[in-house]
């Protein structure tokens, strides 16, 4: 069935150089029955005209909020419309949707609109990164608003990070979707830790471990698909999500990862530790390489924070907390003592010493056990079966 059959979409366009994939996105959506009608702001028609629009949606084109049309009120709109999507998002609109300034027609028919609304940011990636912009997209994220995130990539400006406005087709595919998504974790937020951390000796040499980072991405994917709102913090790993519904935030050592934990847990109603974080990390760091000429190198260590721990002991009302436990013996004893002591709500166990489980591959072998001492084990999975094990675990405990 076609999911956008007699949809009406109403697409913000803002003024960004990626203004010009509006068309395609607008015939996207056309092509496949929705009815279209576009706000623009005034920097947008500096990148594509109104007349574009208009001639492929067969709708006036909005930007000015004194217009006279039969339609043209944002009241009108924000009521006509079954989703709203401003696409490209510009850091400037952005801060008004996170303040509530409604200065134009965009802004103004957002504030109206009724529906469930989505925003596809695009800017360059210093922008994308200032703390104002996480900031806002946080602030617009509580209020409700779904966040297709930047891609990784060229951007206009040469420079190459995250940024880009996804392609239409993309966009397209989510938006469709999000009409027959299971609305489970909707509203909801997860928080994810994944990936190994690295611990620098000298800029050259760290201490390391194996982890993959695919079991936590798993998750992510799983729970974005659900409609969670996931914020993903990702040690260093050549593996990344592929739902730009994801947000992901790279670190690279146990501090790192702890830092931006603590910046957003509150935030958190489900918060999965799937990282393997180094538990000690050099005491000095070296600023220039060690020389092998330093015979007998011995380096002093001292322990990272445990951040579970930390958030066992902060854990706010109603949060649910998952961790891992990745044990050669003692399995299960060793599991449950965490459990306990990182006041976790239920810890997911897997054993080295089963064939196919663990950093390196792509099935996993898990057993999961609740504070409640009820204990599940499982198969030996793909890591993406196994993803959905652990959640329908988390939504026994959600009561979803
Ligand atoms: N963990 C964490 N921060 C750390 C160490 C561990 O958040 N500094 C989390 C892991 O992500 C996992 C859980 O704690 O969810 C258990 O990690 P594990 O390495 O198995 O246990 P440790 O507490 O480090 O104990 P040990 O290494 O002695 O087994």
């Amino acid at each position: 069935m076609n999911q956008l059959a007699d949809k009406k979409i109403l697409i913000g366009v803002c003024g960004s150089i990626a203004a010009y994939k509006s068309a395609t996105l607008a015939r996207w959506f056309i092509k496949r029955g929705a009815d279209v009608k576009i706000i623009m702001t005034t920097a947008a028609k500096d990148f594509i005209t109104p007349l574009t629009l208009s001639t492929l949606t067969k709708h006036n084109v909005i930007s000015d909020i004194n217009e006279d049309d039969c339609w043209n009120s944002h009241v009108e709109l924000g009521l006509w419309a079954d989703l709203m999507l401003i696409a490209p998002l510009t850091a400037t609109t952005l801060s008004k949707l996170a303040s509530g300034n409604c200065d134009n027609m965009l802004t103004a028919t957002y504030l109206s609109a009724k529906c469930p609304v989505w925003v596809a940011p695009a800017m360059d990636l210093d922008m994308w990164k200032h703390p104002a912009t996480q900031r806002n997209i946080q602030t617009i994220q509580q209020d409700g608003v779904k966040i297709i995130f930047p891609s990784f990539g060229e951007l206009a400006s040469g420079l190459i990070g995250e940024g880009r406005l996804p392609e239409p087709e993309e966009i397209g595919e989510i938006i469709s979707n999000s009409f027959s998504e299971k609305t489970d974790w909707l509203g909801k937020t997860v928080l994810i830790t994944a990936g190994p951390t690295y611990e620098a000796i000298d800029p050259v040499r760290f201490i390391g471990n194996r982890s993959s980072g695919k079991m936590g991405i798993a998750l992510s994917e799983c729970l974005a698909s659900k409609g969670a709102a996931v914020n993903l913090i990702l040690g260093p790993t050549h593996l990344t999500p592929k739902n730009p519904l994801i947000k992901v935030i790279h670190v690279e050592s146990a501090k790192e990862m702890f830092s931006k934990t603590k910046e957003i847990c509150s935030h958190a109603d489900v918060i999965i530790l799937a990282a393997a974080v180094a538990d000690f990390k050099p005491k000095h760091y070296t600023e220039s390489k060690i020389k092998k000429s330093n015979a007998n190198l011995n380096i002093e260590l001292e322990s990272t924070d445990d951040i579970a721990a930390y958030l066992g002991t902060n854990k706010r009302v109603n949060q649910i907390l998952v961790g891992f436990a990745l044990e050669t013996d003692h399995e299960l004893e060793n599991a449950k003592k965490k459990l306990i002591a990182k006041n976790l709500d239920l810890i997911v166990l897997n054993s080295l010493r089963d064939a196919g489980a663990g950093f390196k591959y792509d099935t996993n072998k898990i057993s999961i056990i609740t504070k409640d001492n009820k204990e599940l084990h499982f198969e030996l999975k793909d890591k993406n079966e196994v993803a959905e094990d652990i959640v329908h675990s988390i939504e026994s405990q959600l009561k979803l």
